[in-house]
């Protein structure tokens, strides 16, 4: 892992150093400044992508994208490589690297191949779709969007993830751990309701799912409001 990561600054420190050289072979391009990025997130339909637990970013939302991204850098999101690469980092190159994979349209993976039990396809479709009120749980698409491709600008797509990820954020949120439970907000509070298994069911059901669609752009008053710290947190920087 150490290595790994020696490897990655080095690819950073290449790019840096193009940056600063007039006879630089590296052209000055967004695109070769997150060389570093995409050694890891490499989007794109490949095997490599799917079997992965590095989550895809091309084409998520670039609000989303910006807030995730502040919160690696200030620790309140956690993976070590990434820290390291956005510890000096200014707010406005931030966005400027969000803006960048939001534009990128490259094609999404095959769905993973994982067989569910049709008892587990009819809790989830039902989380999804009705959500649970006895637990106060909303429809995840009446945030995340009829289509699951997300809602503009904060609310992140849930299709073309792998698994893997999908299970290590969800639970992440509900036992509190260092990889994204140290922020308490809408999300962390639905996952804190959802039992292990439903997490895992979940988490398989959404990877199986083919890619379709476009974002949402509306949200209703009261989940506006039940976010409120995500919106404010995004809205403090334009
Ligand atoms: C060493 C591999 C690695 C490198 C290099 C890396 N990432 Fe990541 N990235 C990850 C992993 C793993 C996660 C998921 C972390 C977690 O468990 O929450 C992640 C998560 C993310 C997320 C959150 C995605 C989501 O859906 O919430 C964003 C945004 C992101 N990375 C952007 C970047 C950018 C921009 C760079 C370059 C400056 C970068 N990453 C470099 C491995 C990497
Ligand atoms: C009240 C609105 C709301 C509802 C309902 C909701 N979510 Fe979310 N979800 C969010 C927000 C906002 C985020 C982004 C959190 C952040 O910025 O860290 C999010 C993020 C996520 C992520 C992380 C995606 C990534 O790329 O890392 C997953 C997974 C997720 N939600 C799953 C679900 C599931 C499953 C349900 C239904 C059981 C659900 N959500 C219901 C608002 C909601």
């Amino acid at each position: 892992m150490k290595l790994f990561i020696l490897i990655i600054l080095f690819f950073f420190a290449l790019n840096v150093i193009a940056e600063g050289s007039s006879r630089s072979i590296v052209p000055d391009t967004m695109t070769e400044r997150v060389r570093a990025c995409t050694i890891c997130h490499q989007d794109g339909d490949h095997d490599q992508a799917r079997s992965t637990y590095y989550p895809r970013i091309a084409g998520k939302l670039e609000g989303y994208l910006f807030n995730q991204l502040r919160h690696f850098r200030d620790g309140r999101r956690y993976h070590q490589p990434m820290a390291l690469l956005l510890e000096n980092m200014s707010d406005d190159y931030l966005q400027a690297i969000a803006r960048h994979f939001s534009q990128l349209n490259v094609p999404y993976p095959s769905p993973e191949s994982i067989d569910l039990k049709s008892n587990e396809i009819q809790l989830v479709e039902k989380l999804i779709r009705l959500g649970d009120p006895q637990r106060n749980i909303p429809a995840c698409s009446a945030c995340h969007g009829d289509t699951l491709m997300g809602n503009t600008p904060y609310i992140p797509g849930l299709l073309g993830l792998p698994s893997a990820y999908l299970t290590a954020q969800l639970s992440g949120w509900r036992s509190g751990s260092l990889i994204r439970g140290q922020v308490t907000n809408c999300m962390s509070e639905i996952a804190k309701q959802l039992s292990y298994d439903e997490i895992i069911a979940i988490s398989r059901w959404l990877a199986t799912q083919a890619v379709e669609g476009e974002a949402q752009k509306v949200l209703s008053p009261d989940l506006i409001k039940r976010c409120q710290s995500i919106f404010l947190e995004g809205v403090a920087q334009e």
